[in-house]
């Protein structure tokens, strides 16, 4: 057992309780690893200047005051760091001792040594005798505790599926499978095109369940739709080149798609979809548009077959490309899924984009690009070179999740529930916050458009919803031109009913409080 030991402070004259330097030593392994990371911080130089143990004190010393090292950081044991810096191990303990002693440095019985974790303020006090040292530089503020990225698994939050009825027990067979089972192959680089029983599965279901005409080596698998995205301007966009875009829209597409020298262009969109005749006033040089005809980002509306037409007609008489982004098109309440744009392309100027993200989660980062014969290899060459390939495991993993009919059957379980969900807000929005916004689409997928009195700052909603620990999207943060509507995008994927009943209720108040 480690001997704890009671030193008096030569200043303050407080007692500091401490496990000497040994501690971690008497008994315990050395972790040969845990030296290096903090070799930067110590250029010893021999035969010069100040001693070692001095050279020692005064590099950890500085990394603690510069924040380098932070609080409650471990530091490497004396052994492990006096093997690493080719030393006799009596100038290491000796630094040590001192930092200990000054309230730098910690130990904890059992567990090592550590930066204190409350660093005492006198310890940012230039020690008396010691050498100068330059200004430190300023701490870091204390950091205050962030928001959840997107609002994390608030009610509400856009595009967060029901991850609570995730399939927990098929899936991690399968994963326990390939990771058990992985091969040297594929442990090594893969395909950019993706794995070949993937792409066979994806294509598959392309075919049935989305009527996308597709073969197999058609299919790239991607990191996402917003790689696909990304890819899709590296392949085809020029400097000087203009892409319509849905007005109001997806951010994350003008984000991908809004390349250096590429304008984007807002073009409306009403209740059949894309307005083609205002696409057609764009003139010549519209070299993409970019869509989401089975599920409107973000008015929520599905587009018409004559808009489908006419805009097929529009990409073929100009020359141009359709990115189609299908991104939850698997669920629609009120008919059977429509069927993609693509499958009514005759000339295929559609670059078809899917994802697994609302299917089954977003921390997946897999999805997929139907990309016609004529730019595989353009599409082929940028995918190697942007980030390669997708990792194998979890493409092993989808190819069997498809295959088995998990995939389906996961499909047609989610439907009901979402279906339940979607009912639930539209019941509580009904009872709670009637006269206060209006739901402007909820046929299909996993939000509800709803749209606010004109003139009520949605911003502001957003604001205090997120102080009620709610979450959703601004419809005026959706428009690329000037915001025309103020409104809320309500996710309702990832509350049950009870919860999305409380939220509506919480969001009467807080546009109550706002509209009084
Ligand atoms: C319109 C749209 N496209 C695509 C995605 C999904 O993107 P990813 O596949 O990169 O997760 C989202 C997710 O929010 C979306 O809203």
């Amino acid at each position: 057992m480690p001997h704890e030991r009671t030193i008096t402070c030569e200043r303050c004259g407080r007692e500091r309780h401490f496990v000497p330097f040994l501690h971690d030593h008497f008994g315990a392994p050395v972790r040969a690893s845990a030296a290096p990371e903090i070799l930067p911080h110590l250029p010893i130089t021999r035969g010069a200047g100040a001693a070692l143990h001095q050279q020692v004190y005064d590099g950890l010393r500085r990394a603690i005051l510069d924040g380098l090292l932070r609080p409650g950081q471990r530091v490497p044991s004396t052994r492990s760091l006096a093997a690493e810096l080719g030393m006799s191990r009596l100038p290491v303990l000796t630094a040590y001792e001192q930092l200990l002693h000054e309230g730098y440095l910690e130990g904890r019985v059992g567990s090592g040594t550590f930066v204190t974790a409350s660093l005492p303020d006198d310890a940012l006090r230039p020690r008396r005798g010691s050498q100068p040292a330059a200004a430190p530089s300023p701490r870091p503020k204390p950091r205050v505790r962030p928001e959840p990225f997107g609002g994390g698994l608030r009610p509400f939050r856009i595009s967060a599926p029901a991850l609570d009825h995730f399939p927990h027990a098929v899936w991690s067979r399968l994963v326990a499978r390939h990771a058990y089972g992985l091969t040297p192959s594929h442990m090594m680089y893969g395909d950019p095109a993706g794995l070949e029983s993937l792409r066979a599965a994806v294509a598959q279901h392309l075919r049935t369940a989305r009527a996308v005409r597709c073969e197999a080596e058609q299919v790239l698998i991607v990191s996402g739709s917003q790689a696909a995205l990304r890819l899709c301007a590296t392949v085809l966009l020029s400097r000087g080149d203009r892409v319509a875009m849905e007005e109001p829209g997806y951010p994350g597409a003008r984000a991908a798609l809004g390349t250096e020298g590429v304008e984007l262009v807002p073009v409306p969109v009403d209740d059949e979809g894309l307005d083609v005749g205002a696409l057609n006033a764009l003139g010549a040089r519209v070299r993409a548009a970019y869509i989401t005809p089975s599920h409107q980002y973000a008015l929520g509306v599905s587009m018409s077959a004559a808009r489908r037409l006419a805009l097929l007609e529009w990409a073929e008489r100009r020359g141009a490309w359709l990115l189609e982004d299908d991104y939850d098109s698997e669920y629609r309440y009120v008919s059977r899924p429509l069927g993609a744009l693509q499958g009514m392309s005759a000339h295929g100027r559609v670059i078809y984009i899917g994802t697994f993200s609302k299917v089954l989660f977003p921390a997946i980062r897999v999805g997929y690009v139907v990309v016609p014969p004529s730019l595989w290899d353009a599409f082929m060459k940028a995918r190697d070179a942007m980030d390669v390939f997708s990792p194998t495991l979890y493409q092993l993993v989808l190819a069997d999740f498809l295959t088995e009919g998990h995939f389906a059957r996961h499909l047609r379980r989610m439907r009901m529930i979402y279906l339940r969900r979607r009912d639930a807000l539209l019941s509580g929005l009904a009872r709670h916050c009637e006269g206060l916004l209006t739901v402007h689409n909820a046929d299909a997928g996993l939000h509800v458009t709803t749209t606010l009195a004109p003139g009520v700052d949605d911003v502001q909603v957003i604001e205090r919803m997120a102080a009620r620990s709610l979450t959703a999207i601004a419809l005026s943060s959706c428009y690329l031109g000037p915001a025309r509507q103020p409104g809320l995008l309500l996710g309702f994927g990832g509350s049950d009913e009870r919860r999305l009943e409380a939220a509506t209720r919480t969001l009467g108040e807080v546009l109550r409080e706002l509209t009084r």
